[in-house]
């Protein structure tokens, strides 16, 4: 049975509004409650269809000391198991890959894609393959995003489908390859990681490359259905906002805002995008011919997706970005982010991987460097937490998020 008294101390400390206490940030002992009890009680953005687009595709997602293989079987369905051999215990694969079977590198034991034990050599006359098979993990596909909880009883997930599944079908994941792949190490908290993500307030002054293309309205700043949590007076945008509404409708692609409605964990938003540009792009043209959504290359829009606790989303018109967020560490992060394109789009030809990534790619770094120096100045003594702005609501939706889902894997339960 693990303990973690210093950790529900500081949960009962926390308050609305307001920072984490310093050692739910720094402590050693706070990582190995996150990475071996929180996360493992909640749903995790692991990957996309596209990662294991073909049967026999295998990715890793490894959380703590939990490595998890999700492969696309030759029904072309994907499934997760524990990358840890029913044998003694080898792990399976230590990479990403592909192949027919899965065999253990250790004593050769070899199971189908469907986790079937399919060989063992000298093995007992009373040795049962059939309960042998690979240890499923529990495994969603929203629309082609891959979330995994690794709890025994994982939380609900159906209206997180539903609503993420309504507007991101238009982008048609299955028709999707990798372009490219970044997997960013941040010297940070995965926390402060998230929440640096969770709010624009550093924006302007900080990703001169994000802003040619994004404004900070439903980055943190309100929109007008917000209601009393619409901080910005800005009647100008909202007009704007209205008119380009008339034109979503028009399209079809008009949604309300979702945002983490009764306690749920996502939120999407279609939000404009700024100065004329079409996509999240240094220029803001498209960074790819081939387009994977069925309205052209003049709306000026992007549909974006966010989950707590560990994933962000952008869908264009030419391209999809998606950042998935682990940590490695009590100041260690990998942030790993994977642009897609059209299945047909050629590197080269159709798109040119730098441009492709060059917006987020920039701003990841920026970002990074933003969560080091808040890592560093929360562990020194002078460390007391720190009032939110109204930019920043939905930072306190992830802490609180944080902290709701801590008590109740402290409690045994899921959220
Ligand atoms: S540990 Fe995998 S075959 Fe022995
Ligand atoms: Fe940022």
């Amino acid at each position: 049975m693990l303990h973690f008294d210093a950790i529900a101390e500081s949960l009962k400390q926390t308050r609305t509004g307001y920072t984490l206490p310093q050692n739910l940030y720094v402590s050693e002992e706070a990582y190995r409650f996150d990475t071996e009890v929180m996360l493992k009680s909640v749903w995790l953005y692991a990957c996309t269809t596209a990662h294991v687009k073909n049967a026999g595709d295998q990715f890793l997602f490894e959380l703590g000391e939990t490595s998890v293989i999700v492969v696309r079987d030759k029904q072309g369905e994907i499934r997760a198991f524990h990358n840890t051999c029913t044998h003694r215990g080898a792990k399976l694969c230590e990479s990403a890959g592909k192949s027919a079977r899965i065999t253990c590198p250790y004593h050769q034991w070899t199971f189908a894609l469907d986790g079937k034990l399919l060989a063992a050599r000298n093995m007992p006359e009373d040795f049962n393959k059939a309960d042998n098979g690979l240890r499923p993990v529990a495994l969603e596909n929203i629309g082609g995003l891959i979330f995994l909880c690794l709890s025994d009883n994982p939380p609900p997930i159906d209206r997180v489908k539903a609503d993420i599944e309504a507007q991101i079908g238009l982008y048609d994941m299955s028709k999707l390859k990798v372009a490219v792949q970044d997997d960013l190490i941040e010297p940070a908290n995965w926390k402060l990681v998230m929440e640096n993500n969770r709010e624009c307030y550093h924006c302007d002054a900080g990703h001169p490359e994000l802003m040619k293309s994004l404004s900070t309205y439903g980055f943190g700043k309100g929109l007008p259905e917000d209601g009393e949590a619409d901080v910005v007076d800005d009647a100008a945008f909202d007009a704007m906002l209205e008119a380009q509404r008339q034109r979503w409708q028009d399209l079809g692609i008009y949604h309300d805002l979702i945002e983490f409605p009764d306690n749920w964990w996502h939120r999407v938003a279609r939000l404009p995008l700024a100065n004329g540009a079409v996509t999240q792009t240094l220029d803001g043209k498209p960074a790819s011919k081939k387009l994977i959504w069925p309205h052209g290359d003049q709306e000026q829009t992007s549909l974006s997706v966010w989950t707590q606790p560990n994933s962000w989303h952008h869908f264009c018109c030419d391209h999809v970005v998606t950042f998935s967020l682990t940590p490695l560490g009590p100041e260690k992060t990998l942030l790993r982010t994977t642009w897609l394109v059209h299945e047909d789009a050629v590197e080269g030809v159709d798109y040119d991987p730098d441009n492709l990534a060059a917006v987020w790619r920039a701003t990841n770094a920026q970002d990074s460097h933003f969560s080091a120096i808040n890592h560093q100045g929360i562990k020194g003594d002078g460390y007391r937490p720190g009032m939110y702005s109204v930019e920043e609501k939905l930072v306190d939706a992830f802490k609180t998020f944080y902290v709701e889902a801590s008590k109740a894997a402290l409690e045994g339960k899921t959220r």
